[in-house]
């Protein structure tokens, strides 16, 4: 039993419902718990004053750094000015019509309308209903199965926990729920004949779609539905190939794309969506995150022409949609927007997320990529992961019970530096804010060196 060093611990184990914690462990007392305080650049502290370097920018969302002035202003203002005025029947303000015009303006080619909503999960869930809506307008009731991944990452509510690809989301919820199928995760490493090449690895990929396609009939698949890198499934940059092969078979079936750019959309990879750093042209972009970068809590839902077209024919029909959140477009969380998008301009930390990343990636596979229990280091812009194997020669993977990769983890904070344990694998994943200098990129490369070192040997 760990010491109830003061009040708010005790409070915490008795009181507080933790996402994706231990229960049991946490309410026992089994487990730690860390109470965090403040944070400024790339580091946050916890109240036992602990300084980490927080080298996965919280859930891979707060991009710009903690502690930007100007975004915390900006919500002081808009706060006090006007909380909040809902967005229905024609409602907005100036901060969320600024906001909707600064993304259309960012975002890929042929994308006209931002539906906003609270959390990338949410924003999920409208694309589903805003795909079914626009199969039903064109007169297609059929065509409403959505193909996702295995590894696949889409929020954790009924649909789209259904939609996330890792069993860990599904066990015991039920879960996944019709009409969602899975197809072959584009994991390279994790390839299921290891003479393949990349391309011949990604064709097998959009093979395995097309056979789904096929015999569940192309008249029943709506869409699909693809992270352009895979985050909590691993981070898995697609191989060679791959989104080039998957949207030839989606146009053939006129199946529509979307993209979950949740992780990558505002300047992760290096360019300001992942779509275009891929070639992808989705029909539907999801964003949250990085759009605020968690400054206050903001997603959307963007919409091509194409699929706007067919929801306008759809309303003079329907009337109204009947789809909306309290808080859609809530002021607050919009001024943060608008003040957030502007400080990544000011900042040029699109490029820096590009050029920091390849540096950061370089050091890591020279300073760990030769361990004998590294089978893979990987990533693209400012993502990066480390897999861990028992045996490099075999592709032997540990046994998931040994937890190497939470051990590791658990090393590396023990250095000052926060990486995070992946849910599916001995993964040790790497995400941190877009505003990291070289010399950080150094001290986490040398605290993961030392502590894959520490739990597994020199
Ligand atoms: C790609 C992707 N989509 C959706 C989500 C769900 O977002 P939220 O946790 O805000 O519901 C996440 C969260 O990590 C994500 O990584």
């Amino acid at each position: 039993m760990l010491e109830r060093s003061n009040e708010l611990t005790a409070w915490d184990r008795d009181h507080f419902f933790h996402p994706s914690t231990h229960m049991g462990m946490h309410a026992r007392g089994e487990t730690p718990t860390r109470v965090i305080g403040g944070g400024e650049g790339v580091y946050i502290t916890d109240t036992d004053g602990k300084r980490s370097l927080d080298a996965f920018a919280g859930l891979y969302c707060v991009n710009v750094g903690y502690g930007r002035e100007k975004i915390t202003d900006a919500i002081a203002e808009q706060a006090k000015n006007l909380a909040y005025y809902h967005a229905y029947v024609g409602h907005g303000t100036e901060a969320s019509i600024r906001l909707a015009k600064m993304i259309i303006d960012r975002a890929p080619q042929g994308m006209s309308r931002v539906y906003f909503g609270l959390s990338g999960s949410d924003a999920n869930e409208t694309n589903i209903k805003l795909i079914w809506y626009y199969n039903n307008i064109l007169g297609r009731p059929e065509k409403k199965k959505i193909i996702s991944r295995w590894r696949g990452y889409h929020g954790s509510g009924v649909m789209t926990g259904s939609l996330t690809g890792l069993r860990l989301f599904h066990n015991a919820f039920d879960l996944p729920r019709a009409p969602i199928l899975h197809t072959e995760a584009p994991h390279y490493f994790r390839r299921p004949d290891r003479s393949m090449s990349e391309e011949q690895f990604a064709q097998y990929c959009a093979d395995r779609l097309e056979e789904m396609i096929l015999a569940e009939g192309p008249d029943t698949i709506a869409a699909f539905i693809g992270e352009p890198i895979l985050g909590t499934g691993g981070i898995v940059p697609p191989p060679k190939g791959y989104w080039e092969k998957i949207q030839a078979v989606l146009r053939k079936y006129d199946i529509l794309l979307v993209a979950d750019e949740v992780v990558t959309g505002f300047g992760r990879l290096g360019t300001m969506f992942g779509s275009d750093h891929y070639g992808m042209t989705p029909d539907l972009i999801t964003i949250a995150k990085g759009l605020t970068s968690a400054y206050a809590p903001l997603s959307g839902t963007i919409v091509s022409d194409k699929v706007w077209q067919v929801l306008v024919k759809g309303s003079d029909e329907l009337g109204p949609i009947g789809h909306g959140w309290t808080y859609s477009a809530h002021p607050i969380c919009a001024a943060a927007g608008v003040a957030n998008l502007e400080l990544i301009d000011e900042l040029d930390l699109v490029e820096n997320a590009g050029s920091t990343g390849a540096y950061f990636r370089t050091e890591l596979q020279k300073a760990v990529g030769d361990h004998r229990n590294v089978g893979e280091v990987r990533g693209d812009g400012l993502m990066a992961a480390v897999e861990f194997v028992e045996d490099r020669d075999d592709r032997k993977f540990f046994d998931p019970t040994a937890k190497v990769g939470p051990q590791i983890a658990a090393a590396l904070l023990d250095r000052g530096v926060i990486g995070r344990a992946m849910p599916e694998g001995d993964i040790l994943g790497f995400a941190p804010p877009l505003c990291l200098t070289r010399e950080e990129a150094d001290s986490v490369v040398k605290a993961t060196a030392d502590a894959i070192g520490s739990v597994l040997g020199r």
